[in-house]
């Protein structure tokens, strides 16, 4: 464990970069702005390491502006719609940050903030705490982060918040990845597993419906490895809302479970991922437009990197027949997730 300077917010803050290595070579670099995963390496099918992630050089990179680059996002990752929710009869404004809804936290989710960051060993606990109000969301909310590197080739993310009113919370991380290493092209030949039988259809504004919807039958249906651009590009109304795949699986089972498995054939590189969490938001880069130049003086093009961002489903704020989102005080919120990397 590391750590160095990754420069100065405008108001002088210091941001930090700690870098993580395991036994084996691999290597994950997070910052404290948005707690947020810079690089991560992982080996080939002939050990050879490239960095998986996309991201920025440096810090004014990201506060150009990225769609939340290796960022935590939070207090509540994804959507809610009508930026408007109700918690024990009362209405809770929030910032509207796309179209009508309110998209990761809102207009300065914890993406955008400064995060303390306390190293162990081979771990790194971010903190953040979120006032009162913050974004129009009740309660006093203390979230920490640990990322760990372990010698299995695994990057696990523990995330523990508590609040001093009743809140809703659900955060997750927003790590592009391109197994091939980032910004080697588009990600369509990448073969995807997802454990899941059922999604969450959307509307024009990818808000959930409040239907589970089974994939059988639909591009959605990854519960056999496919490439991600077999189907991608298929006349078909969610596909058009999302721009390619931007949904909420429903994942099988409960508990810490698989939730899906990703080959990239030239690579040979494979990324597992388990989590705590009942969804996976699978979001296939369908924004990118190459105008972003990121580390390397990489491009990031059209569907150049993929997310898979464990979650609680969209707007379940707003949906009671989902697994719910409130945290009271008292109670801990906890969950995990699990990206393990090897190559075949
Ligand atoms: C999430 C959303 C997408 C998009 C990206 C960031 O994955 O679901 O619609 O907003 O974040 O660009």
């Amino acid at each position: 464990m590391t750590s160095s300077s990754f420069g100065k917010l405008p108001d002088g803050t210091a941001i930090e970069l700690l870098t993580l290595t395991n036994s084996k070579g691999m290597q994950a670099q997070i910052m404290t702005y948005g707690a947020t995963v810079v690089s991560l390496t992982a080996p080939d099918k002939s050990g050879k390491y490239a960095d998986v992630v996309q991201g920025m050089e440096n810090l004014e990179g990201y506060l150009a502006g990225v769609p939340y680059f290796g960022a935590i996002v939070g207090r509540y990752g994804n959507r809610i719609g009508h930026a408007q929710f109700q918690l024990d009869g009362k209405t809770y404004n929030l910032p509207k940050n796309d179209g009508d809804n309110t998209l990761h936290g809102g207009v300065v989710g914890f993406d955008k903030k400064v995060w303390t960051a306390k190293t162990g060993d081979g771990n790194v606990e971010f903190t953040v705490v979120s006032d009162d109000g913050d974004q129009g969301f009740p309660g006093k909310l203390t979230a920490h982060v640990t990322y760990t590197l372990t010698d299995n080739d695994e990057l696990k993310i523990e995330y523990v918040a508590t609040t001093d009113k009743p809140t809703v919370v659900n955060l997750t991380n927003h790590t592009y990845f391109n197994l091939a290493g980032q910004g080697e092209g588009n990600i369509l030949d990448h073969q995807v597993t997802l454990l899941a039988d059922r999604f969450t259809p959307v509307d024009a504004g990818l808000i959930p419906t409040g239907e589970l919807k089974p994939v059988a039958g639909t591009p959605f249906d990854f519960t056999k490895a496919t490439a991600i651009g077999a189907r991608i590009n298929q006349q078909d109304e969610q596909l058009t809302y999302g721009k390619g795949y931007d949904h909420n699986w429903v994942l099988n089972g409960s508990g810490m479970k698989k939730a899906a498995e990703v080959y990239e054939p030239k690579s040979g590189r494979v990324m597992e991922v388990m989590t705590e969490e009942p969804g996976l938001q699978f979001y296939t880069g369908n924004f990118l437009d190459g105008k972003i130049k990121g580390k390397g003086g990489r491009v990031y093009g059209h569907r150049a990197a993929f997310c898979m961002e464990t979650q609680h489903f969209p707007d379940s704020p707003n949906k009671p027949a989902f697994p719910t989102t409130e945290l009271k005080p008292g109670q801990t919120y906890k969950t995990s997730t699990v990206y393990k990397f090897s190559a075949r």
